[in-house]
């Protein structure tokens, strides 16, 4: 077994724990910090969220970058020669609590006690953890980023009204501090945030004690082996599927954790005209990234319909389309861009193969046991080119999509050139639109053409009756919203009343 290193709050782990034990287990098993609550398990109630704090860059000047995760789909093995911290570790030392022996609240958590914002107490752990991550992390500091930083939290019983003034109470103390001039995660904002009583000093040492720490862990590496197994029965990418799927049977299982930091992360960049990306990356980093929001304006406000942030920070590409879930949002977007995977062997054999080529039936695939999915490349969007995305759900936020699908369309003084187009929850697999595109290139950009369209992708669809809609409904709901497609693209070039009948 490895050791894995890390430091919790304060202080330094070593153990030799089952990587795949969650972090949630053993901040409250192992390390007895109950803080943390323990919900649904499954990622929904974010009473278990934690920060995961990673050094980034390699000389002396590298900072630590927070998220904030689900601790409950968390595997330990990730949390090698990071910082983690909980709850108890947001709470102000003894030292620099004024007139006190005892641990003090932080701005946070006592903006939440002021203002009433906890009744049973049950989520307000997870809510104090988002918050502080936050403050933490956030370019410009408002109520708005803070509410929207909470959107992975349920309270049953306070009701949110009383949350949000403990929120504006938050940036109202943290508006005289010039925080928005400092780039996030650097040295000056955790001076700034440790003066405004919202983090406790250790914090500002933690880049050093994680260099200290990673030196280690390479001693470890060299003495033990990286001990990675390329032919794991289970590679875990964030675990956000995994650890909702099959808690168990990873913990008697050798697994292999793909995010380990073991070499430079190629998340999102542009090579020769391409959006090559790391299976790896994260879908924040998608939403986050300067390039994709430069071709594709929309993605950001696609992508916040994905899961919550704590979700979103850990579910990586690689697993999204890996699920194979006929509804993965990242999987309908990234077909209609028409994606190219390359796929790794344990030999360092690699291959390439479409997307819209790699599912063959109900979970599926053109992949072998043994290889990964290394990267993911499409052609960046150019300026002739238009993209959309539409998902419907029972609720807007934080739920998977009954049906889904994105239109990619490139066009030449009105037709069509080029056509790519997707669709979800209407098959076993996340579906490629074959003979919608080929109806597409060439045509006129009309409102026929979209009636028509729209009338083809619903013939290639084999929807099932289930929870999220009967076979009919989402017939339906497809053509709808192939017909949103085109209110949304050409809402001035389109007789748009047509779609409304
Ligand atoms: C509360 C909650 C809400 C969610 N909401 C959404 C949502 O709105 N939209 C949505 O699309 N999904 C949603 N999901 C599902 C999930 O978060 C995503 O599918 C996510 O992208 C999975 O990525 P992961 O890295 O966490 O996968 P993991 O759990 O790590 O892996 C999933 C599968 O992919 C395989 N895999 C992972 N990476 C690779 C790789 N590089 N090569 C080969 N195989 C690989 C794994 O072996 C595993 O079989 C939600 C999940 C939760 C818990
Ligand atoms: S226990 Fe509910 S999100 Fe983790
Ligand atoms: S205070 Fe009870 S669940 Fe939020």
């Amino acid at each position: 077994m490895n050791t894995i290193r890390f430091i919790l709050n304060n202080h330094e782990i070593t153990t030799t724990e089952h990587p795949a034990t969650t972090v949630l287990d053993f901040v409250r098993r192992s390390a007895h910090l109950t803080g943390t609550k323990e919900g649904c398990r499954e990622g929904d109630c974010g009473a278990c969220t934690v920060l995961v704090g990673e050094r980034k860059g390699t000389d002396s000047t590298a900072s630590v970058e927070y998220i904030s995760a689900n601790s409950c789909l968390l595997p330990l093995g990730d949390m090698q020669g990071k910082h983690v911290v909980t709850v108890e570790g947001i709470t102000l030392a003894a030292q620099s609590a004024p007139n006190s022996s005892q641990p003090s609240l932080n701005l946070v958590q006592q903006a939440m006690a002021d203002e009433g914002g906890a009744q049973c107490g049950f989520c307000t752990p997870g809510f104090i953890v988002s918050m502080t991550g936050y403050s933490l992390t956030a370019q410009n500091l408002t109520s708005e980023g803070m509410t929207q930083a909470i959107d992975g939290n349920v309270c049953r019983c306070t009701g949110y009204a009383s949350i949000k003034r403990a929120i504006d109470r938050v940036i109202t103390e943290l508006a005289d501090s010039p925080l928005a001039d400092s780039p996030s995660h650097d040295e000056q904002r955790i001076s700034r945030l440790v003066r405004k009583r919202l983090l406790p000093d250790y914090f500002v040492a933690i880049p050093e004690r994680l260099s200290v720490l990673q030196e280690r862990i390479k001693t470890d590496v060299a003495n033990n082996g990286a001990g990675l197994v390329h032919t794991a029965k289970f590679a875990i990418g964030g675990g956000t599927d995994l650890f909702v799927q099959k808690p168990e049977a990873l913990l008697k299982s050798h697994v292999q954790l793909l995010g380990s930091p073991r070499a430079p992360i190629m998340r999102v960049h542009d090579e020769d005209g391409w959006c090559v990306m790391d299976a790896r990356t994260p879908v924040a980093d998608v939403l986050a990234s300067p390039l994709v929001q430069s071709h594709i304006p929309q993605m950001q406000k696609f992508l916040t319909l994905f899961a919550s942030t704590p979700i979103r920070n850990r579910a990586t590409l690689g697993g999204n389309i890996n699920n194979a879930s006929p509804i993965g949002d990242m999987t309908a977007i990234l077909l209609a861009l028409n994606t190219e995977l390359t796929l790794l062997a344990p030999d360092g054999t690699e291959r390439r193969v479409l997307l819209r080529n790699y599912y063959k039936g109900y979970k599926t695939l053109d992949r072998k046991p043994d290889e990964i999915v290394e990267m993911l490349r499409f052609k960046l969007p150019d300026d002739d080119t238009v993209f959309n995305y539409e998902k419907v759900s029972r609720r807007t936020y934080l739920d998977i999509a009954s049906v889904n699908t994105a239109l990619q369309l490139r066009l030449k003084e009105g037709t069509i050139t080029e056509a790519h187009a997707s669709a979800g929850g209407v098959a076993a697999i996340p579906l490629y639109l074959a003979e919608t595109v080929s109806y597409l290139i060439g045509k006129h950009i009309s409102t026929e053409t979209f009636l028509e369209a729209a009338s083809i992708a619903v013939s290639e669809t084999s929807p099932i009756s289930d929870a999220r809609g009967s076979t009919d409904y989402k017939r339906l709901l497809l053509r709808q919203l192939f017909y949103a497609h085109a209110v949304s693209l050409f809402p001035k070039k389109l007789n748009v009343g047509t779609f409304v009948s």
